[in-house]
């Protein structure tokens, strides 16, 4: 039988239950890179460690400096003498599980892959997937994630006690990730989550599977499939820029999926009463920011440096063309290439922070 070597493809296990009775299934000598936030907040988790004779403890503040060539180096380091067979387990939000992956990724050429999200937006979609990355600050800007890898991790640990000291921004943040996902992918559960909030277990729950089942036909994005898994993001991506980052990357995600609403209108292919169903919902249930707040960031920004930042977006087609994802209906995305012309005349009522 052809043996997988870690990180390559696979259907990722979730396991859902307290970390301390996972814990007892780590193998022993593993490599842990935990969020010091969180190992402060669950004292539980070092503890639970340290009875596993992990090789390392590394501990790393949580936020983008994590994803940085040096807290990489230093997860390497500790885990220099690991054997090809060991274990690195990430505990902590997207940047943790992003900088661990790229290490789990170069160590050993590769070795098996935790992963313990701990806040929501992790759980619901960056701990799932196989990408991992760090960024780069040129010029004295930051980069995001130029330097990645694809690792798939073996197992996902899902542990509720993790999400109950979030902050409801933070539980914000990580709806709207879930919600992008309902509103581009799936009508009924879009229609049962606008008619009732689902409870955190069950959101988490439905967006793995979604997002799954995305990756699992295009897991290494050879094909563009997993594209639409990007509705919201080319004008989030822009709000986040001008903001420098003060703007989270749910929030910013969550305006986007506004501004990519209305492209689609501006474009014919989404009907009014679909745009103003989801405007509704996303503002009902996670509770997106207001248009102000886009016209607030946007009133910062030239529009040559929003038309730079379009330009370098990844997402961008071979010919420079702006490629967005946009939607026919509710649950319904398809992928677009979007002219300046149609977002240039958009602008004036984006920057007045009202619908066009
Ligand atoms: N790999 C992917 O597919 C993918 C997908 C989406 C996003 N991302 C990346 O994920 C990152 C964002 O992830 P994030 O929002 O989890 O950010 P994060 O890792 O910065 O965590 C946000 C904050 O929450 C704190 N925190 C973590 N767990 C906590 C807990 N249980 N209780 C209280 N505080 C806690 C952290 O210390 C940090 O201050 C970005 O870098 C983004 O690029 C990656
Ligand atoms: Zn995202």
């Amino acid at each position: 039988m052809i043996q997988f070597p870690p990180g390559t493809y696979r259907h990722a296990t979730d396991r859902w239950g307290s970390f301390k009775r996972q814990c007892a299934t780590l193998p022993e000598g593993a490599l842990a890179v935990v969020d010091r936030t969180v190992a402060r907040l669950h004292p539980q988790v070092i503890k639970s460690l340290e009875a596993r004779k992990p090789r390392a403890i590394i501990q790393l503040t949580g936020g983008e400096s994590a994803k940085s060539f040096k807290a990489l180096e230093q997860v390497l380091v500790a885990g220099l003498s690991m054997p090809r067979s060991g274990t690195l387990i990430a505990i902590g939000g997207g940047t943790i599980g992003d900088v661990s992956t790229v290490a789990a990724h170069l160590l050993k050429r590769g070795v098996r892959l935790v992963q313990v999200p701990t806040t929501l937006l992790a759980a619901v979609d960056s701990s799932l997937g196989g990408k991992g990355a760090v960024d780069i600050t040129v010029r004295g800007r930051v980069v995001k994630n130029p330097v990645g890898v694809f690792h798939y991790a073996e197992e996902a640990w899902l542990c509720p006690e993790f999400f109950a000291s979030l902050s409801d921004t933070q539980l914000r943040e990580g709806s709207l990730e879930a919600w992008k996902m309902v509103a581009s992918l799936d009508e009924e559960l879009f229609l049962s989550y606008s008619r009732r909030a689902p409870a955190l277990e069950r959101m988490v729950k439905d967006a793995r599977r979604l997002k799954e089942s995305v990756c699992a036909q295009d897991p290494y994005e050879l094909q563009g499939l997993r594209r639409v898994l990007n509705f919201g993001h080319t004008f989030g991506h822009v709000l986040e820029s001008v903001s420098r980052f003060q703007l989270s990357h749910g929030d910013a995600v969550g305006l986007g999926m506004l501004c990519a609403l209305d492209v689609g209108r501006a474009m014919g292919i989404t009907p009014d009463e679909v745009a103003w169903q989801v405007e509704d919902a996303l503002h009902q249930g996670p509770g997106v920011l207001g248009r102000e707040r886009t016209a607030d960031l946007l009133a910062r920004a030239k529009l040559k440096d929003v038309s730079a930042l379009l330009s370098a977006d990844k997402k961008a087609g071979s010919a420079g063309e702006l490629r967005m994802i946009l939607i026919t209906d509710v649950g319904k995305a398809v992928v677009r290439d979007v002219s300046e012309d149609v977002w240039r005349a958009l602008w004036p009522a984006w920057t007045q922070g009202v619908r066009p």
